[in-house]
This record gives structure tokens, C-alpha cells and sequence, in this order.
């Protein structure tokens, strides 16, 4: 059998650039060469496309774009859909694309239409469970809709800033409040806060990376995380913990010291808790228009309530990430999991190219 040409896409314009970059090196190293011919597609950070290298992958300080290889697409057409500006030659035809970039402009929906508009199929959720699961506020809408468990909060938007009041929401939801963008990722701009001056910094914090914020009561639970996968069959992993030392799981905590730690998988959960876990991730994965993959992630209060926190539709795939790590002990080794993510891909696609697109008669 032919090997299938894939294209991975990293990088990208949002503040988790550099994580993309991470995720997409293991990614590739991983992935089976003797099935998968890959193609490295870079966005840089202003939003430019490149035909990238692996030796400019393989550099811990990957800059996008260095070889000025800049590609642009082309719509509409059968083949030749990505082109090389430099000597105007077309890439050779890829069978899938495997986006691996996370936050805005990569992971809601806005490179999915694209992906679309190309007509390749691609790893992940579509537009639609890309876009309501990067949004907060939607996100809660659908979980409180589907009666999933989900923290109560409020929705502000920033022409309301001058009459964002901390008694009034502390009334609505507790003294003790997570500020968040609605719109974001990797604890970016979110904060606990416990009294007027710590919300009213927050609620500035937040607004700096979007123009509406959510403000949720404090969930105090264990927090736990639970890989899915599938388009119309739905798979759940087992579920892994993160266990804070100190504070809660904000950017320094994730990326820049060891007071998170991860366990795989989650200790001391009983079958009936991990069932109600893996239960309703599934649950909320349907609800929300995901396929291809997702972390979903959960907090599980003292009283077995599990609350969805949010999903994360392009998971971080980096060396000591959840995702790929809860289906390594779910028993499917990282190359079958890459090599059954694309599959999820292509299958989708075909399915949605059989839909009628036209009125015939
Ligand atoms: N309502 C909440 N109650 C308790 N902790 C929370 C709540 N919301 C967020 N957190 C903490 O903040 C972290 C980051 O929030 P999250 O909503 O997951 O943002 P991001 O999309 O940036 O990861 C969570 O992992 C959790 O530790
Ligand atoms: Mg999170």
C-alpha cells in the first residue's frame, strides 16, 4: 500500500506558539514513517504559512518561516491546493492534514474552515465543535442545555466593565471567583480572585485577550482530565489527575515549575466514579459537536458532581502531555493513536463528501 501524504500544521498565531512547535516535534517523530510521508506546514506568528524543514523542527529554537518558503492556498480546486510561493510550485497532494495548534487561530474553528475550503480532511473537531468549545460562554450554554455539570457563572463583555461589580457577582456565585477570556487557552489571563481588588485586576487581566470574560464560582473538587476520541463512536480513556502543590492551574504552574503533578492514572477512583467521569466527557463531547479528538476536562467534588471545566478540541501533544499519555495507558500506543486520529480524519471527510450539496431536479 502507498504511504499517505500527511501535512502537519504547528505553530500558529496565538500566545501557545511555542507549544505547538513542541507538540508537532513529537508528533513527527513519532508518527510511522513507513505509512506516513509527512509534509511540515509552519504558521508563523504573524499568520504566514511555510513549507518548513525538519532540521528547523528538530532545533529547540525553531523560529517559523526562517527558510522564507512562504505557501499560500488555492480554493476550489480538485489538486494543487497548496502552493509554494518561491518557485510556484504546487505541494504534492496531501491525504490529510494534522492542525497541532492550540488557542485562537488555531484551535476555533478558524483554520478548520479553511481546512474545509481546501476540501482535505483534518485531525480534530470541525468548525462548529472547534468554535463552541473554544468560547466559555458557549461552551456552559450547551453543558447547562445537554444537563451536564458544569460550574455557574456569569458572562461580561467589555463595554460593561464600569458596572462590573465584585459584591454583585460575589452574591450570585461566592466569594471566591475564577476570572477567565472566554476566548483563550493555557490559563492565559485567568485568576482567582477573593476580594474587590484582586477581581477588579482580574477582570482587566482577562479583557487584555478578549472582549468578553467569564466569571465562574470556585469549584473545589479534584481536577482530572479524560481523553476522547471518535466521530460517531465515541471512545473515552482512562482518566489522569492534576494534583497541585500550591495555587491552581495557571500558565506558571503548566509550563514553568513542578507544583503541578500529573498522575496517570488518577489514583483512588472507584469504578462508579471513573464510569460517571468517562460517562459524561463522552456526554460532553457529543453535546458539543466534537469529533476527531478532545480532552475533556473535569473537576469531581466531594459528593461524586463532576463538573465539566471545558474541553480542548487540539490537545497539547509534547512529551509530558495528558492527552497522548492517557491512551499510551488506555493501551494505544502514541503512533497507533496519531495513526488512528488521521484515520478519524479521512473517515469524516468521506462521510461529508457523500452529503448532497446541491438541489438536483
Ligand atoms: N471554576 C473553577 N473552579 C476552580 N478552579 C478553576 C475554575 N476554573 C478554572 N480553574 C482553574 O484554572 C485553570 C485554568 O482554567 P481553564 O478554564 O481550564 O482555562 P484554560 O482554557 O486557559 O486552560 C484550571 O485548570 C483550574 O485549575
Ligand atoms: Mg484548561
Amino acid at each position: 500500500m502507498s504511504k499517505l501524504k500527511i501535512g502537519l500544521v504547528f505553530g500558529g498565531k496565538s500566545p501557545e506558539h511555542e507549544v505547538s512547535i513542541i507538540s508537532a516535534r513529537n508528533i513527527y517523530n513519532a508518527i510511522d514513517k513507513s505509512k506516513f510521508d509527512v509534509t511540515l506546514i509552519g504558521i508563523a506568528q504573524n499568520g504566514q504559512w511555510f513549507l518548513e524543514q525538519e532540521e528547523n523542527l528538530q532545533d529547540v529554537a525553531c523560529v517559523i518561516g526562517k527558510n522564507k518558503i512562504q505557501l499560500a492556498t488555492v480554493f476550489g480546486n480538485k489538486t494543487n491546493k497548496i502552493i509554494r510561493l518561491d518557485n510556484q510550485a504546487f505541494l504534492t497532494d496531501l491525504d490529510a492534514l494534522f492542525p497541532i495548534t492550540h488557542g485562537p487561530n488555531g484551535e476555533d474553528g478558524t483554520l478548520q474552515g479553511v481546512f474545509l475550503q481546501l476540501d482535505i480532511p483534518f485531525v480534530g473537531p470541525s468548525v462548529l465543535g472547534s468554535a463552541v468549545a473554544m468560547d466559555k460562554d458557549f461552551t456552559k450554554r450547551i453543558l447547562r442545555d445537554a444537563g451536564i455539570g458544569h460550574a455557574k457563572g456569569i458572562t461580561f463583555y467589555k463595554h460593561e466593565i464600569d458596572n462590573i461589580s465584585f459584591d454583585a457577582t460575589a452574591k450570585e456565585l461566592g466569594t471566591t471567583l475564577f476570572i477567565k477570556p472566554c476566548n483563550m487557552g493555557s490559563s492565559v489571563g485567568v485568576s482567582r480572585a477573593t476580594n474587590e481588588t484582586e477581581f477588579k485586576n482580574a477582570i482587566e487581566e482577562a479583557f487584555k485577550f478578549d472582549n468578553k470574560v467569564l466569571v465562574e464560582q470556585a469549584v473545589i473538587g479534584r481536577e482530572l482530565e479524560c481523553a476522547v476520541l471518535g466521530n460517531e463512536f465515541i471512545e473515552a480513556s482512562t482518566v489522569g489527575e492534576i494534583v497541585m502543590q500550591k495555587g491552581f492551574y495557571d500558565f506558571e504552574n503548566k509550563y514553568k515549575n513542578d507544583n503541578a503533578i500529573i498522575t496517570i492514572p488518577a489514583n483512588n477512583l472507584t469504578e462508579n466514579q471513573l464510569t460517571k467521569i468517562k460517562e459524561t466527557a463522552r456526554k460532553a463531547y457529543h453535546a458539543l459537536a466534537l469529533e476527531g479528538m478532545s480532552r475533556v476536562d473535569v473537576f469531581l467534588t466531594d459528593n461524586d458532581d463532576v463538573i465539566v471545566n471545558e474541553p480542548n478540541t487540539l490537545p497539547g501533544f509534547t512529551s509530558i502531555s495528558m492527552y497522548p499519555k492517557l491512551w499510551e495507558n488506555s493501551g494505544l500506543k502514541y503512533a497507533d493513536l496519531i495513526e488512528k486520529l488521521i484515520h478519524l480524519a479521512i473517515q469524516r471527510h468521506q462521510r461529508d463528501t457523500n452529503l448532497q450539496r446541491v438541489r438536483i431536479g
